[in-house]
């Protein structure tokens, strides 16, 4: 029988720190925190953990800023606590994944501090600098070398005063990009990675990991809805020598390590075709990516219309489609980034429960590896703020700027949009008891708790055994055991149908049917389905010809 990686019997479960159990008071969560909470993951089964980033940095954007690679921000505690960490992990059982943000340093980086220098410092080539575009002044409108726009409002050049050059930022002004091109900067990376593997690590989140190669050309972009910017992605989105850069991080850091990694790259606008190539055990690049195609669906990030299921369906079922021979998937519906799933593909009201956990169901019975984003598994809801002043996170107070300062737009119509999708929906802090600071902290947190943590928290749901939360530890226990769920062929059923996702994952002679409603509505159910029921949503009293809302279903079949 062929071997498989661990990982695809493994559940990923990301910690978001400064979100999740604070140990000093002061209201931002940390390291010696998550200590704490290490027999509640166990408890719940995970397999891996992946921390977004504690490293030392100025926090522009809350750690994907970083001025150090090698130490521990003080606001997360210390490095030897991150070593407790990874080694209390370990004595249960679970690996940790770390942040690897490569694609940028911080402005604070001393890299980028030499870099910035002058022009001819060795380490000017580090970064992407360029002079004015031609026949224009530095500093005058329209003089940034392209016209690309920042992933988090106005233009990705910046100029520097010393020197008279702009440098690029695809994110924050503070996040300068690396210039990849340089086989230096590649080395000091590799040799970081090196270090932190040395030290335990179990492998690495790759942050915008296909945006490291940019055509050097650095050409415009399509002009954005007629103004002054363009878009750059068709220049740094899996640009040239990506693959080439994968390899040769795969020999440098990851080759002849006897320990089993787990390593994922973040890949915005990753097509099918891309995913193939970057997981392919055979080219040894990556294991997974995270592509961005579910959760994207709108024409533009702040197009806060209601999911669709069908899309949903079409576009996971495609995935699961194009890597079924050649690949791997990681399945997540949300991150840090993202909003609660409860709130944007189910009802965060009424069927907060059913749905979180048909959702649940439908996602982890998918081939892949999945992901759970603190919270997730209480069915945490995303964020009632009514007030700019509730939010923190970087890219939705420009984002509110500008539309609401430069466009001149309602700002209770851009509230309302926040509310439905910026990343803080996801920030706020872990729901761990129905205490003032839901048990995070003994201060005020850094941005509000959610107030409906008296009732959704997770001290309520672990004595609850129809809660959110005990549903995912069947769901995680489920992978571990069931082969099938794990390794088995995935076929989509009824994959017209506008609310019931249904599908078949076959191993042998194991058979899985998983059926759910993803919707508020009673719905008919027109399909055989049989064999033992392995787990339901929403209790017991199963009906053969209906669904009630947001049941989902797994039957098991064997044959011979
Ligand atoms: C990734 C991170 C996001 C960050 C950005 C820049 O998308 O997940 O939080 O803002 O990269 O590092």
């Amino acid at each position: 029988m062929a071997t498989h990686p661990w990982w695809t019997a493994a559940v990923v479960y990301q910690i978001y720190p400064r979100s999740f159990a604070d140990s000093d008071g002061d209201g931002i969560g940390d390291v010696p925190g998550v200590l704490t909470k290490l027999d509640y993951l166990a408890d719940l089964g995970v397999d891996v953990i992946w921390l977004s980033p504690i490293f030392t940095s100025p926090q522009d954007d809350n750690g994907y800023d970083i001025s150090d690679y090698r130490a521990v921000d003080p606001v997360f505690g210390k490095l030897a606590d991150l070593d407790r960490l990874i080694e209390q992990a370990h004595d249960r059982g679970m690996r940790i994944i770390l942040d690897l943000v490569v694609n940028h340093t911080s402005d604070e980086h001393p890299w980028f501090i030499e870099s910035r220098s002058s022009t001819d410092n060795p380490k000017r080539d580090w970064y992407w600098w360029r002079p004015a575009r031609d026949g224009y002044a530095a500093g005058s409108p329209g003089a940034e070398p392209t016209n690309w726009a920042s992933a988090f409002s106005g233009p990705a050049w910046d100029l520097d005063e010393t020197t008279g050059e702009y440098y690029l930022h695809l994110f924050s002004r503070k996040q300068p990009d690396l210039n990849w091109e340089n086989p230096a900067v590649r080395q000091a990376v590799y040799s970081m990675m090196r270090w932190w593997l040395d030290r335990g690590a179990d492998g690495f989140r790759m942050d915008v990991i296909n945006l490291i190669s940019k055509d050097p050309s650095l050409p415009d972009g399509p002009p954005i809805g007629g103004g002054p910017l363009g878009v750059a992605w068709e220049a740094v989105v899996c640009g040239p020598r990506i693959h080439e850069f994968l390899q040769e991080m795969h020999a440098e850091v990851f080759a002849g390590r006897p320990a089993p990694l787990l390593n994922v790259g973040e890949m915005p606008l990753a097509t099918i075709q891309d995913a193939v190539l970057f997981t392919d055990p055979a080219r040894r690049e990556l294991d997974m990516v995270f592509q961005f195609d579910h959760v994207t669906m709108g024409p533009t990030k702040w197009d806060a219309r209601p999911a669709k299921i069908a899309d949903l369906k079409a576009s996971l079922g495609r995935w699961q489609e194009g890597l079924a021979k050649i690949g791997w998937n990681s399945l997540y519906l949300s991150n840090h980034d993202q909003p609660r799933p409860v709130s944007h593909f189910g009802d965060d009201g009424r069927y907060r429960v059913e749905s979180s956990t048909a959702l649940a169901t439908v996602l982890h019975l998918h081939r892949g590896t999945p992901y759970v984003y603190q919270g997730d598994e209480l069915g945490m809801t995303n964020a009632p703020f009514t007030s700019i002043d509730d939010y923190r996170d970087i890219e939705t107070l420009n984002h509110y700027a500008y539309d609401v300062g430069v466009r001149g737009q309602q700002p209770d119509r851009v509230l309302a949009d926040l509310r439905k999708v910026s990343r803080d929906n996801a920030r706020t802090p872990m729901q761990w008891d129905s205490s003032p600071h839901a048990g995070f902290s003994t201060a005020t947190p850094w941005i509000p708790v959610n107030p409906n943590h008296v009732e959704i928290n997770a001290e309520t749901a672990m004595a609850d055994t129809g809660s959110v939360w005990h549903h995912y530890r069947r769901l995680i226990e489920l992978r571990h055991t069931e082969r099938a769920v794990a390794l088995g062929d995935f076929t989509m059923l009824l994959p017209d149908h506008p609310h019931i996702y249904a599908f078949t994952r076959q191993l042998d002679d194991v058979t899985l049917t998983v059926v759910a409603n993803l919707s508020s509505s009673t719905v008919e159910l027109d399909l055989a389905v049989g064999g033992e029921l392995l787990l339901v949503t929403g209790g017991v009293g199963t009906d053969s010809t209906h669904l009630k809302p947001w049941e989902a279903r797994i039957y098991r079949r064997a044959v011979g």
